[in-house]
Formats: structure tokens, sequence, C-alpha cells
């Protein structure tokens, strides 16, 4: 599904607090969570919110002010990103504390049930105050699960939206201030997709762009089709004119999301193909970097290369997600291709005339996977090579198909084999990075550090540079750097002027 900035990752982690990074200068970290670079300093380097959205949203703070916690995908981090847009508009100020905020808002994720379990410890911690006064809204995927379970389980929370009804936020919002106690908005049947007028983007030159959401697949572990409903695609028109207003903005990548992105199907009478959409985006003066996640292999077509080949805009790195090397286990998914299906994918990106990064998820300990099958997943890493992976143990999910299969493996077992999968990825990495070193390549440079002279950005095949470099001011342009040094997780390399 969604791919975020590191790596080799084992899931994704929420937006509280943003861990620091310590770094030796030349030294490539290799622990798993690593590979992170520096751009959690940005809002404190630039200091006021470069995005002038923000700035537009007169009377900020009349209302009052909301704390955001957002867990999960990047669709997710975007949703909030539009949440925050509304309040804004609204008149409420961010803040960084729950403690200094009036409404306080959780973003969920039900993907894992540890991902769906760190809301509802969050919201214990409100228990004793009861909210102190404060308003309490349960947003996203465990919001449309647990539908109004939550005011039972949390009597002082007032609010809970589903992902797929964010449409019906300003209504929810209005009826909030016109002092309702409870809100809900949890209905799948939609087919409006979430646009807002005003989007507060936390990063002033990539922006994400949601261009389907939902997701007509089936796989049987994934709770996603109930928790955000089914696929609606973006008119294409509305897509390129924000794109062309996002490249006046300043921003110079974008980065079109979707839960399988390239499943797209453009509602208007164009009927532009996906392929067709990327190269559109490309044309936009001021864009230079184009990128789009999650691809889901059955939709994965040779004009989606073909695309790539032809417009260097379009970054060359896929997001495909295998899950499984085994199609025995890939039926029992409901994944739609077989492992040579697969195969025959990975074999056109691999005959493109310019190479693409593959990137994928993989889940282990899927019901009744056997050992043997297991092994197979491992035997598609050797032969796809991959540049990087996310990896999961399989978690039983309400109202999955899967949930009714026994999840006949113990939790050992699915640690075991997860540390043995891991383990080989990362020697694939590290033997990838490793003939990268002396080559160049370019750079928009995201991140500095609070050592001077380092700083850290990504290729177009998202890989993560930390880089010396003399220049005083970097942030948000593109340079060129050679690779000097090569971990499993990232690169090491010199601005090359
Ligand atoms: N258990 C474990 N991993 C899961 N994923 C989705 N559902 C589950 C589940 N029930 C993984 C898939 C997907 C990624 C975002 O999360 O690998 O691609
Ligand atoms: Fe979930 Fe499968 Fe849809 Fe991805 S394609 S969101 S794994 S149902």
């Amino acid at each position: 599904m969604l791919l975020k900035s590191t790596l080799l990752r084992s899931g994704p982690n929420s937006k509280r607090k943003a861990p620091r990074q310590q770094r030796k200068a030349g030294v490539i970290d290799c622990d798993l969570s690593m590979g992170k670079p520096f751009d959690i300093e940005l809002e404190r380097l630039t200091g006021q919110p470069p995005y002038s959205e923000a700035t537009r949203c007169a009377g900020a703070g009349q209302r009052g002010t909301f704390f955001l916690e957002t867990f999960g995908c990047q669709m997710n981090d975007h949703d909030s990103e539009k949440v925050a847009g509304l309040l804004h508009a609204r008149g409420y100020q961010q803040v960084e504390t729950p403690e200094a905020a009036s409404l306080i808002l959780y973003n969920t994720c039900s993907i894992r049930e540890k991902a769906a379990q760190k809301v509802f410890s969050r919201l214990g911690e409100y228990r004793e105050k009861q909210g102190e006064g404060k308003v309490i809204g349960v947003l996203g995927c465990v919001a449309q699960q647990e539908g109004e379970d939550i005011f039972k389980r949390a009597p002082w929370v007032s609010l809970v939206c589903g992902s797929a009804s964010y449409s019906k936020l300003p209504g929810m919002l209005a009826q909030l201030e016109a002092g309702n106690q409870r809100v809900t908005g949890l209905d799948t049947d939609t087919d409006a997709t979430f646009e807002t007028e005003v989007t507060r983007r936390d990063n002033p030159w990539r922006a994400y762009l949601t261009i389907i959401e939902g997701c007509d697949k089936a796989c049987s572990y994934c709770v996603v089709p109930f928790t955000r409903g089914p696929e609606r695609s973006r008119a294409s028109d509305s897509i390129l004119r924000e794109v062309r207003q996002l490249a006046e903005l300043g921003y110079s990548e974008v980065q079109l999301l979707g839960q399988t992105v390239n499943s797209y199907a453009d509602p208007t009478a164009r009927r532009m193909r996906f392929s067709e959409l990327l190269l559109a985006v490309a044309e936009v003066r001021g864009i230079r970097r184009v990128r789009f996640t999650t691809s889901h292999p059955s939709d994965f077509t040779l004009d989606i290369v073909e695309a790539i080949e032809r417009e260097p805009k379009i970054c060359d790195h896929v997001h495909l997600p295998v899950q499984s090397g085994s199609t025995r286990v890939l039926r029992a998914m409901q994944r739609t291709y077989s492992r040579e299906e697969y195969l025959e994918k990975i074999a056109l990106m691999r005959g493109a005339s310019r190479p693409i990064g593959i990137t994928t998820d993989i889940i282990v300990g899927f019901p009744g996977e056997t050992e043997a099958e297991f092994e197979e997943t491992l035997s598609l890493l050797e032969e796809v090579q991959y540049d990087s992976m996310f990896s999961f143990k399989y978690s039983p999910r309400p109202n999955t198909p899967s949930l009714s299969m026994s999840d006949s493996i113990s939790e050992e077992e699915k640690s075991r084999r997860l540390a043995v999968l891991q383990d080989k990825q990362r020697e694939i990495q590290a033997a990838k990075n490793a003939r990268l070193v002396g080559e160049q390549f370019e750079v928009l440079v995201s991140g500095k550090s609070r050592r001077e002279n380092q700083w850290s950005g990504y290729t177009t095949s998202h890989r993560m540079i930390n880089f010396a470099s003399q220049e005083r001011e970097l942030l948000g342009t593109y340079v060129q750097v050679r690779v000097t040094g090569a971990g499993p997780n990232s690169l090491a390399g010199e601005h090359a002027v």
C-alpha cells in the first residue's frame, strides 16, 4: 500500500513525536527504523509555515485551537493536511500539544491491530479528567471500524468520523460549534471524494494529492475496503487544476496518492488513463518530480512503464506490493495474480530504458503459510532484488474474510519469519547500495542536520542520501550529489558542484 520515507521498515509510525536522529559524519545507521531524513526539523527551520494556504486563512485562532495527531499511511497524512486546512479556514489555530488545544483530533489507522490499539491508549489518557472540557474527536479508519462503540469505550469523545465521510466534516464541525455533544459521520456509501478548498500541507516542496479514494479490491486480510469504502476517482481536470495551483505556490514535487493509485478511472468525458494523467501532471510548468503510490500489480500495465521511460520528471520508483512469493498464499489472500504474473510486471520494469527502483510490502505468517511457502517469499526477494521493503506479521482484522481462517502460526514463528525476511532484504539492500558508490544523483534537499554542513534528501528513485555541502541554504533546491558511502538503508555523499 503506501510507502513512507524509510528504506527498510517494519511499519508506519505515528507523527506525535518526531524522533531526532543522531548521526556521525559518514556513518550510516542500519537499524530497521532508520533511514529517516532530517526533515523533521523543517517546521523549526523554516519558522512560520511557508505554505501560503495556511497564512491566507484570516482569523486563525478565533474559534479555538486544535491538536491533530496522525497514525498510519500517507493517505492519512494527507487527509490530516486537508482536515487541518478545513479547521484553519474556520478560524482554528493548530497547536503542538493536546494540553494547549481546545479540540483534540486523532486520525487513526486500523490496518493492523497494534495500530488500532494505539488510539485507545491515547484516548485512555483522558479517562481520569473526562476530557477536561476539551472536545475530543476520532477520525479515520478506527472511527469507521468501531463506529459509535467508541462512545461506549470512551464516553468523553464527541466526534467520530470515518475516512469515507470526510466530505461531511464541515457540517459536523458546525454541529459541534453549535453545542452538540456527539456527532458522527460513518457512511461508506458516499461517492464523494474528500476535496477541500484549503489544505495545510506539511512539506513546503512536496505536495500529496489524492487521485483515487477507497478500494475495490478485496484482499482477504485487509480492512481498507471496509474503512475507506469503494473506489472513487477524482476528475482529471480537477486534479490538473490543483497541480497548477501547487506549482504556482512553489511546490516542485507532487505525489499522487491512492490505495490502488494505478486503478485510476477518470470519471470525466476525457477518460484519461493513469499513464496519461502522469504525463499531463509532469507537463505542468514548475513541476519537476511526479511520484505515485501505491500501485496494484493487477492494474500495472506497460503504458505506465512507457510513461516513466518517456518523461524523466516521472520518478523512476514504483512501489508494487507483492505480499507473498507463493501463488497458493496469494490465492488465499485474494490478490488476483500469481507469482509468475507478478514477475511479468517486474520484467516490464526491468526492461525499461532507464532503471526503475522497485519497493514492496510483504506479510509473513498468513493463515496456513507453510515453511516452504515462506521460503518462496525469500526466493522472490532474491529474484526481484527490491530496493526496499515494508514487512509485517499477519494481523487478523475485523470484517475481513481471512478472519474466519485459523490464525494458526504462533507469534514467535511470525516474528522469526519476519526477522529472517528482513535479514535477507538487508543483505540485498547493502549489496545494491554499495554498487552505487561513485555514482551521482540529483537530490531534492528536504532536511538539514543540526550538525553543520550536513543535509539530506531523496533521489528520484526515492533513495535517501545524507550529504555534506558547504552551501548555506539548500532546502528545497535540487542539487547533484556524489555517493561516497552506502549502508543498507541509506547513502552518504557529497555535494558535487
Ligand atoms: N496484517 C498484516 N499486514 C497487513 N497489511 C494490510 N493488512 C494487513 C494485515 N491484516 C499490510 C499489507 C499492505 C500494507 C500497507 O499493510 O502489506 O500492503
Ligand atoms: Fe487492502 Fe488489497 Fe485494497 Fe491494498 S489492494 S487497500 S491490500 S484490499
